[in-house]
């Protein structure tokens, strides 16, 4: 573990894309508490993790208690899932860092761009938590399925929130894993990258890819 690096929460890392990324920081280094409703279930999970180099484990805790003890919350729960669960942990978030990585897909027309009433996950987030909370959204893009295999993933994260520090936290945490963070601009720009979640699941379908994935071109130095 590296001590200077800030301690994350995995709302939801019993599932595919929190457990996953959870795994990926664990093994750069980061203490990783996963959270779940269970905290039976999350003991369970943070077990399956390797460890970080100097043998620290991960630890499992529910949800509430996740969101308490860490420095920077990272949520991955079902969009129908996401009011409840924010709801339930937002007194323990006080001013610390909330990374939504929620997508609003609606089955079974997951192919389709579909946002809630509040433009999108993100800004759904917001109305939950409220304007105070340090917000970001981000790995909307990437295939759980791709950061469980080993080696870089092939697509960049884009990063939205409204304080530029922020999302260069999260950039570090999508360096972290092995992928490239890209600025993205306020909160309210990530319903761009929540529906195109909708547009790679049709594109997978169509040409059956394993994953396809998000590069932006053309930034200078990177
Ligand atoms: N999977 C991907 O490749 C991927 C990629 C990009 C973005 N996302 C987004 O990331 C979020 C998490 O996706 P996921 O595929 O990791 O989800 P998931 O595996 O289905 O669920 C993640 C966790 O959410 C918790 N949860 C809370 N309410 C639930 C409910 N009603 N039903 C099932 N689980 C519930 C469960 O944890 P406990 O039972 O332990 O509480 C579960 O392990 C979603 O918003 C998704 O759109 C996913």
């Amino acid at each position: 573990m590296n001590e200077n690096r800030p301690k994350l929460a995995v709302i939801g890392g019993t599932g595919n894309l929190g457990h996953a990324l959870a795994g990926r920081w664990a093994r750069a280094g980061y203490e990783i508490i996963i959270g779940s409703r269970s905290a039976d279930k999350a003991a369970e999970a943070a077990a399956q993790l390797v460890t970080a180099s100097d043998g620290t484990l991960a630890r499992g805790l529910s949800n509430h208690e996740a969101a308490l003890e860490a420095d920077i919350v990272v949520v991955a729960v079902p969009f129908a899932s996401q009011e409840s669960i924010l709801g339930a942990i937002a007194d323990a978030v006080g001013d610390k860092l909330v990374v939504d990585t929620t997508v609003p897909l609606v089955p079974p027309k997951v192919a389709r761009a579909q946002m809630p009433d509040a433009g999108s996950a993100a800004m759904t987030a917001r109305a939950v938590l409220g304007d105070d909370t340090r917000l970001v959204s981000a790995f909307h893009n990437v295939a759980a399925h791709k950061l469980k295999q080993d080696g870089d993933v092939d697509c960049d994260v884009l990063i939205f929130g409204d304080d530029p520090a922020d999302r260069e936290a999260v950039v570090e945490l999508a360096q972290a894993v092995g992928m490239r963070g890209v600025h993205c601009g306020p909160l309210a720009n990530s319903v761009a990258a929540e529906a195109l979640t909708s547009v790679l699941i049709g594109i997978n379908k169509r040409y059956k890819a394993d994953g396809a994935g998000i590069r932006i071109t053309g930034i200078p130095g990177a």
